[in-house]
């Protein structure tokens, strides 16, 4: 959450910076703000809003020169969005400017501590707490600014991401992070470095980066190139230079209105991106080196816990069916928000999957750690390459859906469903619990998934008319059984986060329990309903929402004639196996969502109070 960037060489800072923010926006859109240093001025832009709003605001105020430059693009935590709590912030004496992505969770103590030193905050922010503290290190022990962030971060609780310079040593910046992410790129030569929470802002520029790890502070200098040391005992840690996997194209919209609309539209390919060169049909294997390496462990695991935040969690429940069924060993799935807190028994013999599109996730992160502290075996599976998750487990494997900017999870979803179907056939097939011939058969099946998905991609026109009609609803409710209950959850999520119309998830059956006093003629009901899998059931339930005269809108298999015949629309998806079918089932549930927020304006790629990277608990 809160998005940061900043430039030091040769060009001009502001457009670097700018651009650079509007691709972290998804990561946080309350306010944005830009500080530069033109060599002799140090200049300060911010705002409430967009970093739209802040191009307005700039091109208003400040000349928007400099060559060194820091940028931020903000998600409220401490203090409500507005001008002054916007970041950069800058310490009393003017000389030191901020950007943070984190909290400091012990800021009001220190804060007070600074008062009685003669400081004043304009802002409610951990922020400037944080800049004037260092400014204080800086002035009582006389240090250099590296020493002083290094001796103020020791006195500080809590998680950040920071980039800070000093208006009169502007050929140098420093950064810092701990819980909170953030990739520096090295221009050819050494003679510019981008900052930035993810590499998005700088891949024009350089393919060549270098991820800080938790704990680790850099010193960033004109000319003479980065140090790294840890923040704790001041050890120097070598330079790891990364070389960056996306390209500009992945990060546009590439002709699509949305980047959501892109995304889902991105399917077909996504899914064939995550199985290639694992999905071995013609030999009729699966090959993942993160598994092989650790057979073992999977082997004999007691059972395999699941932690994940919001659709990756969806995701795992998808997971904890289909690794049940297929390879027989028992499955948790547990909100890692939850499971980090309520000291959970956790053994050696504990294989921990930890599920994240973004790999940054504070409360997935945490969870891990955790379950790491008590010897469990962890894996992730996360879709950022060199992310924190990622680099945190103790194996892996990577969704390689491509970037997903639209805030909104879609592609993240699919893939991640994909790679732990993988996972589960190859595990089955090692514990003997899948015959030869179904294996071989689900893996025909997987290879056909994307044609499948492009198909159920076609119902745009259908869905659009459907979105049209329920778009003024206040209310939605989503069901589904089995393999399709977390796709209710996940059909009922998106609707909830774009559009801002409240839905609710059930397992079908459980409607009698309770939601079916909701249920009247205002009330849409979409109901997943294909062919095998408890079919009939959910045949019997769509009978009760009817004579309560709910409105039903089927996700029904290619060709029924049974629901189509009792439900007010239908959208017709593949046929494929029971386990497979939330790979198609959701594709109408995205669409729908996007159509109705895109017919009630809302912002789809930004919806409000979210953001794509939750780096707070
Ligand atoms: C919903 C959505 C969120 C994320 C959740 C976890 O569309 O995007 O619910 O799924 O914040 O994020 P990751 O997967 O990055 O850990």
């Amino acid at each position: 959450m809160c998005g940061i960037v900043g430039y030091i060489g040769p060009r001009e800072a502001y457009p670097i910076v700018v651009e650079g923010l509007k691709r972290l926006e998804y990561r946080g859109y309350d306010s944005a703000g830009i500080a530069l240093f033109d060599g002799t001025e140090l200049k300060v832009a911010k705002t409430k809003g967009k970093v739209a709003d802040l191009e307005d605001r700039a091109s208003k105020e400040i000349t928007r020169h400099g060559n060194v430059g820091i940028g931020h693009t903000r998600w409220a935590t401490h203090g409500v969005p507005n001008d002054v709590n916007s970041h950069p912030h800058v310490s009393n004496s003017g000389e030191l400017v901020i950007i943070h992505n984190g909290i400091i969770e012990n800021y009001e103590s220190l804060k007070q501590e600074l008062i009685t030193r003669g400081y004043s905050f304009q802002s409610d922010t951990d922020t400037e707490v944080l800049i004037n503290l260092i400014e204080d290190v800086k002035k009582q022990e006389n240090v250099k600014l590296g020493k002083a962030v290094q001796i103020a971060l020791n006195q500080v609780i809590g998680a950040y991401a920071i980039a800070v310079f000093d208006k009169n040593k502007p050929e140098e910046v420093v950064v810092a992070r701990l819980g909170s992410p953030l990739a520096i790129g090295i221009g050819e030569n050494e003679d510019e470095f981008f900052i930035a929470s993810d590499a998005s802002p700088f891949i024009e520029y350089t393919k060549n980066a270098v991820y800080l790890e938790d704990e680790e502070m850099a010193v960033i200098r004109f000319h003479k190139g980065i140090k790294i040391r840890k923040i704790k005992d001041d050890s120097l840690v070598d330079t790891y230079v990364q070389e960056l996997q996306i390209n500009l194209e992945q990060i546009e919209k590439g002709g699509y209105d949305h980047f959501m609309l892109k995304e889902i539209h991105e399917q077909p390919k996504a899914i064939t991106d995550t199985y290639r060169g694992r999905l071995l049909t013609n030999e009729a294997i699966i090959k993942m080196a993160g598994i092989e390496d650790n057979m073992k462990k999977f082997l004999n695991a007691d059972r395999i816990i699941i932690v994940a935040c919001g659709t990756s969690w969806h995701a795992g429940l998808v997971a904890e069916y289909i690794f049940e069924n297929l390879a027989r060993v028992p499955v948790e799935v547990e909100y890692a928000s939850e499971f980090r807190y309520r000291n959970p028994v956790i053994t050696e013999k504990d294989v921990l999957i930890a599920i994240s599109q973004s790999g940054e996730t504070a409360d997935t992160l945490a969870a891990i750690k955790l379950a790491k502290s008590k010897g469990a075996f962890i894996f992730g599976v996360c879709n950022v390459v060199g992310s924190s998750i990622a680099r945190e487990s103790d194996a892996g494997a990577y969704t390689h859906a491509g970037p997903e900017i639209g805030v909104a999870s879609t592609k993240a979803f699919t893939t991640q469903i994909t790679v732990l179907t993988l996972i589960a056939l190859r595990l089955a097939r090692a514990k003997g619990t899948i015959s030869s011939s179904d294996f071989r058969t689900h893996l025909l099946e997987l290879e056909m998934i994307p044609k499948k998905v492009e198909k159920a991609l076609q119902s745009d026109g259908l869905i659009q008319t459907i979105s049209e009609v329920y778009k003024n609803a206040s209310n939605f409710l989503y069901l589904g059984r089995g393999y399709n209950f977390p796709v209710a959850l996940e059909g009922a999520l998106k609707l909830k986060e774009i559009s801002y119309i409240h839905a609710e998830g059930y397992p079908a059956a459980e409607m009698k329990h309770g939601p079916i006093a909701l249920i009247d003629e205002n009330m849409p009901i979409v109901v997943i309903a294909t062919k095998k899998g408890h079919y009939e059931k959910v045949v019997s339930n769509i009978q009760e929402i009817k004579s309560r005269k709910g409105k039903i809108i089927g996700v029904v298999t290619e060709g029924d004639t049974q629901v189509k015949g009792l439900a007010d629309h239908v959208i017709e998806v593949p046929e494929t196996l029971e386990l497979l079918s939330p790979l198609l089932t959701t594709i109408p549930l995205q669409l729908l969502s996007y159509h109705i927020a895109v017919m009630l304006d809302k912002n789809v790629d930004q919806p409000r109070n979210l953001a794509k990277s939750v780096t707070v608990e």
